[in-house]
């Protein structure tokens, strides 16, 4: 009895221990690459594991990443961009070769576990127009065959991220949900295909671009604990647009007979810099909200059982297209260096861990010259808009983080921007001798002068896959196995 008793506490501490350890906890996020300076891949595997993600996202096969994450025990969703939607469509031969190269390579040579294949990215997104309506289910058929043929059929499921876009409610209720008109008749056709491939839906819900967009919409009902001012949807009051966003759809689902089809929701998240409502207060009150919501399995009002949810982001991305808008480089969890914006707790009161191992450039930045306050304006506004164009200045917007500054000191960062992309070249630092290095910090709470990570040195000194930490948990169960042999001889 007490032998059974104690080898189930030892069974239960070790389970508990390998939970913390791997990340059983089940959080999921992307993984996004557009970065000029992105962070080397080992490191950013290390950082998933850290802070206990064991599902990842990519928007594209890439090697680097595929193949740091073979054999990590995280969980891979590889994405199709959109531009190879055409291609795949036309011939089931390019789907194969797409998955041999793409997909069973990974999994036979890195032992990675790629678990699912996203075909596009938001292929329906209305702004697209009509440009991937024909293409995307051809494309889907056409990678599933060849998942099939490559004998991954069971292995790795199929799926479209989806735009919340692609339904709507004209009722202005989740319950009066449905896919736009122009859509339905091809929506029902891929879930039907998804559903008899077992595969699922993948949707995209962001409750910052309904509040970005919209200037009367109630802010309180974008995050996660408002009173203020839910909706009533007959017996269901819906507290949050989040929710009542991904009930449009279980109603869309259910009138079309698909009441059952599992869903993933494929990004949700909140920007820290350039807009005013992107700022860290927000972003921690919301992915805070939502990761409590998925560490404690809750669903929505209508799905009681909680989807796989994909935070976006895990990084910042100096490099993506600013077009929706200048917030749309810094939907990073973590900064583009792995450095921890804003503190969260993980579940179990468990922190967010910094990347380890991150190599920078030389500390130093480049300012306007002292000398330079009287020079030609025109000359000066040339070099900012060059330096803009070429680096990262979404910062410097109306309600960013350095919305504030001074005219020099905003000149000042978009030199330093250019500098550090350019890698620190003494040339980068010039601008028609209007610039200068210098080795003191010019930064201004909360505007932070950035010094670049240094990707040359970073591959010629490669962490080690096991940390030290790992080693020591590794210790420490080998500690608490002999320690229960121990009492267990001795009872
Ligand atoms: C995937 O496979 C195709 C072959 O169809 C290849 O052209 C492509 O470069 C591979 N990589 C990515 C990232 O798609
Ligand atoms: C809701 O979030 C706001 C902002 O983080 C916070 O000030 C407030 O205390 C929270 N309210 C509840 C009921 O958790
Ligand atoms: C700072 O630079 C940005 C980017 O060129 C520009 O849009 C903004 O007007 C500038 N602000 C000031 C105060 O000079
Ligand atoms: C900066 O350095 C990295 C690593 O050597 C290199 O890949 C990258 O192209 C460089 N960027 C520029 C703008 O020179």
């Amino acid at each position: 009895m007490g032998q059974i008793r104690l080898a189930w506490f030892l069974f239960l501490c070790l389970l508990g221990h390998e939970g913390l350890a791997k990340g059983v906890l089940g959080l999921a996020c992307n993984w996004g690459l557009q970065s000029t300076h992105p962070l080397p891949p080992n490191i950013v595997v290390r950082l998933l594991k850290d802070n206990g993600f064991n599902k990842v996202k990519l928007f594209e096969a890439d090697t680097g990443a595929l193949k740091a994450l073979g054999r990590s025990g995280i969980q891979v969703m590889v994405g199709i961009p959109n531009d190879m939607l055409a291609s795949l469509a036309s011939a089931v031969g390019n789907a194969e070769a797409w998955v041999q190269q793409n997909v069973s390579y990974y999994i036979s040579t890195h032992g990675t576990d790629i678990r699912s294949v996203a075909i596009g990215n938001e292929p329906f997104l209305h702004s697209y127009k009509d440009m991937f309506v024909r293409t995307t289910l051809p494309a889907l058929e056409n990678i599933q065959a060849a998942l099939i043929k490559a004998g991954l059929g069971k292995q790795v499921k199929v799926t479209i991220p989806l735009n919340a876009d692609v339904y709507q409610t004209d009722s202005g209720l989740p319950s009066g949900g449905n896919f736009r008109p122009e859509l339905l008749y091809l929506m029902t056709k891929i879930i039907k295909f998804l559903q008899d491939n077992g595969g699922f839906i993948t949707i995209n819900i962001y409750p910052f671009l309904s509040l970005q967009a919209d200037p009367s919409f109630p802010k309180e009902y974008a995050f996660f604990n408002n009173t203020a001012s839910p909706l009533v949807d007959g017996s269901i009051v819906y507290t949050n647009v989040y929710d009542a966003n991904f009930d449009t759809l279980i109603s869309a689902l259910e009138k079309n007979g698909f009441g059952r089809m599992p869903i993933v929701v494929g990004e949700v998240g909140w920007p820290t810099d350039g807009d005013p409502n992107g700022n860290i207060d927000n972003a921690k009150r919301f992915n805070q909200a939502l990761i409590s919501r998925i560490i404690q399995g809750q669903g929505s009002p209508k799905r009681r059982t909680p989807p796989d949810v994909y935070i976006f982001s895990l990084l910042d991305e100096d490099h993506k297209s600013t077009l929706p808008g200048n917030f749309e480089r810094h939907w990073g969890i973590f900064k583009y260096d792995g450095s921890v914006k804003y503190p969260l707790d993980m579940g179990n009161g468990r922190a967010l861990v910094p990347a380890k191992g991150v190599k920078y450039l030389a500390k130093q930045w480049c300012v306007m010259s002292p000398s330079a306050s009287s020079s030609d304006p025109n000359k000066f506004a040339q070099s900012i808009t060059y330096a803009c164009e070429n680096a990262d200045c979404t910062s410097l917007g109306y309600g960013s983080s350095c919305g504030n500054l001074d005219a020099q000191s905003n000149a000042s960062y978009a030199f330093n921007s250019y500098f550090q992309t350019m890698n620190q070249s003494k040339e980068a630092c010039s601008f028609n001798n209007l610039a200068t290095i210098t080795n003191v910090d010019p930064s201004k709470p909360p505007c932070r002068f950035e010094i670049m990570i240094d990707t040359r040195k970073q591959k010629a000194a490669r962490t080690p896959f096991k940390s030290s930490a790992s080693k020591m948990e590794g210790i420490f169960a080998a500690l608490v196995v002999v320690l229960g042999l121990v009492i267990c001889g001795v009872h």
